[in-house]
């Protein structure tokens, strides 16, 4: 193996053995979000997940650029931004300027899916591709390569506290073979219903960043919370190697 290939496989290895944790706001406190994000990063939060809705891709409004920027001045940490909303090229570089390090689109909005790749990449995060429950992983298949992230949805997307849909594990499992076929980094996470229970369900298919709404802010103690997700999806990985 020669010292590029080397380090290549090494870096793919550290992609899939990290296992972060991305606390989602949209379960939080919102009229204290600043103290919210602090308190998710002392507990040892690895990203911020901010959920962003326009009421027609999903049937909930949420939050924009405006309080995207609040979260960035609360946080060192990433802040990585999923959009679910339509044409969400429109707002792109205004989520950039005001602080996302990770943008996400659906492969369902986006009808010309390079094209919008490569505008998240040129305005300056890593580009995120989504996909929900019923679209099948072909939909990513031709895009894998110039992608730093991919996100399995394992609900239908619109609210937190919903059930983990069990049959995303076969989706996980492919993306994660294609992903590790590329000579590169990329996140493979999973949105939706995660919990102590269904984290290493979602581990041991493949992914390797997990975001958790209800499951880190309807606990009391939010460290322990994260810890027990950590917990859990390490042991999964245990029992697969
Ligand atoms: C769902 C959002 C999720 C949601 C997860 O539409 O994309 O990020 O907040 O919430 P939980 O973890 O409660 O299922
Ligand atoms: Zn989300």
């Amino acid at each position: 193996m020669t010292a590029q290939s080397e380090e290549s496989a090494q870096s793919q290895k550290s992609a899939n053995d990290s296992i972060l944790i991305a606390p989602s706001i949209l379960a939080a406190d919102i009229g204290a979000l600043a103290a919210e994000v602090k308190a998710v990063e002392a507990a040892g939060a690895d990203w911020i997940h901010v959920d962003v809705m326009d009421g027609h891709f999903v049937p909930n409004i949420t939050i924009g650029p405006f309080v995207t920027e609040a979260v960035r001045r609360a946080t060192t940490l990433p802040v990585d931004v999923h959009l679910m909303i339509e044409q969400p090229e429109r707002y792109v570089g205004d989520f950039v300027k005001a602080g996302a390090d990770r943008v996400g689109v659906h492969v369902e909005t986006c009808p010309n899916l390079h094209r919008s790749v490569a505008q998240i990449r040129e305005a300056g995060a890593r580009a995120c591709v989504v996909v929900n429950p019923a679209t099948p992983a072909t939909a990513l298949e031709y895009v894998i390569g110039d992608v730093d992230q991919v996100l399995i949805m394992t609900v239908n997307p619109g609210f937190g506290g919903q059930k983990y849909i069990a049959s995303m594990k076969e989706k996980i499992a492919t993306v994660r073979r294609w992903i590790d076929a590329q000579d590169r980094e990329i996140d493979l996470q999973v949105d939706g219903g995660i919990t102590p229970g269904t984290i290493g369900h979602a581990r041991a298919a493949g992914a390797n960043c997990f975001v958790a709404g209800t499951a880190v802010f309807a606990r009391d103690d939010y460290a322990e919370a994260i810890r027990e997700l950590r917990e859990r999806a390490a042991q999964a990985q245990e029992t697969l190697s």
